[in-house]
């Protein structure tokens, strides 16, 4: 099966359609925020959401609020990931970085706003209250201290990392929130606690693996196709799983995580086809 590009186009669609008002006067935030948001993107993280949903036979239509605000998420967290205090990136999604195009404090608000817009927008998402809370706290903390951004201070800080300690970074800056995108899914389809464990075990993996090969895309990647600059993390002396394994061993490591992603799918009665095919895409990608 191939990656779901229905479920990418619904998010398309869905994001498109989204709107920030405010006074007159805050029209050029609302354009910063659309700037980076609909630049494109794999949107690897709100199709999981979806394909999560499809295994669970929730609507995708009611799905989309919670999709939507893992992708305002995460793009909020690549606007401040780019920032010259952060990576110093002029180029994301083959468009000028936010700061480059809106200037450095617009592209921090905009970051804060998409996250601010979506908590909102979970919040006021159309599933019974208890299912918002649990959705509201999911996304919440999986953006915090024990999440992307308590990874991101870890990336930013920390002098030398053995091969735990990547894993630790690694599992916090990318995979906690690539983990919500199916914990949010499960929250919202209300699923029990002790149905959820292969789930979480397929989420964790693929966390591991998507940015095990952003390491590597960072090193044999192409701007062209990548849309971001190559050889950041050497730029910056940044520890990844290429400069501490080496390109042919994290390849490796890649594989498998796929395959330990896959085989927990074993595990979960029912159809799971859109789920492996994220988890392919993710390995095979070029982008
Ligand atoms: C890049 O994420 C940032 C990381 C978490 C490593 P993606 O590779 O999903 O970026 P987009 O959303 O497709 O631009
Ligand atoms: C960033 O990791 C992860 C985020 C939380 C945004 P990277 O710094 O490796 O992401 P890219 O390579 O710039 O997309
Ligand atoms: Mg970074
Ligand atoms: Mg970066
Ligand atoms: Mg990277």
């Amino acid at each position: 099966m191939s990656y779901p590009e229905d479920l990418r186009e619904e998010v398309d669609r869905y994001l498109e359609g989204l709107s920030f008002p405010g006074p007159a006067s805050t029209t050029g935030l609302a354009d910063a925020m659309r700037y980076s948001l609909l630049a494109g993107g794999k949107r690897i993280r709100p199709v999981l959401c979806l394909a999560a949903g499809r295994a669970i036979d929730l609507d995708t239509q009611s799905l989309l609020p919670a999709a939507g605000a893992i992708e305002m998420v995460h793009t909020y967290s690549l606007i401040h990931d780019d920032l010259p205090a952060m990576d110093d990136d002029e180029l994301r999604r083959g468009k000028p970085t936010a700061h480059v195009e809106f200037g450095e404090a617009v592209a921090i608000l905009s970051g804060d706003a998409l996250f601010a817009e979506a908590v909102a927008l979970i919040g006021s998402g159309p599933w019974p209250p208890e299912r918002v809370v649990e959705a509201v706290e999911v996304l919440s903390r999986a953006a915090g201290v024990d999440g992307m951004v308590g990874g991101q201070y870890v990336d930013v800080t920390v002098e030398s990392l053995d091969e735990e300690g990547i894993e630790m970074l690694h599992s916090l800056k990318t995979g906690k929130l690539i983990a919500a995108s199916v914990e949010l899914a499960l929250a919202i389809g209300a699923v029990p606690e002790a149905d959820r464990r292969p789930y979480r075990e397929f989420a964790t993996q693929l966390g591991i693996l998507f940015q095990i090969v952003d390491d590597i895309l960072d090193v044999t990647g192409s701007e062209e196709a990548t849309g971001k600059p190559m050889g950041s993390d050497e730029r910056h002396g940044k520890i990844t799983y290429v400069s501490l394994y080496g390109l042919e061993r994290a390849r490796e490591l890649a594989s498998r995580a796929h395959r330990g992603a896959v085989d927990s799918l074993d595990g979960i009665d029912a159809e799971t086809g859109s789920l492996e095919a994220v988890a392919d895409y993710i390995h095979d990608r070029d982008r």
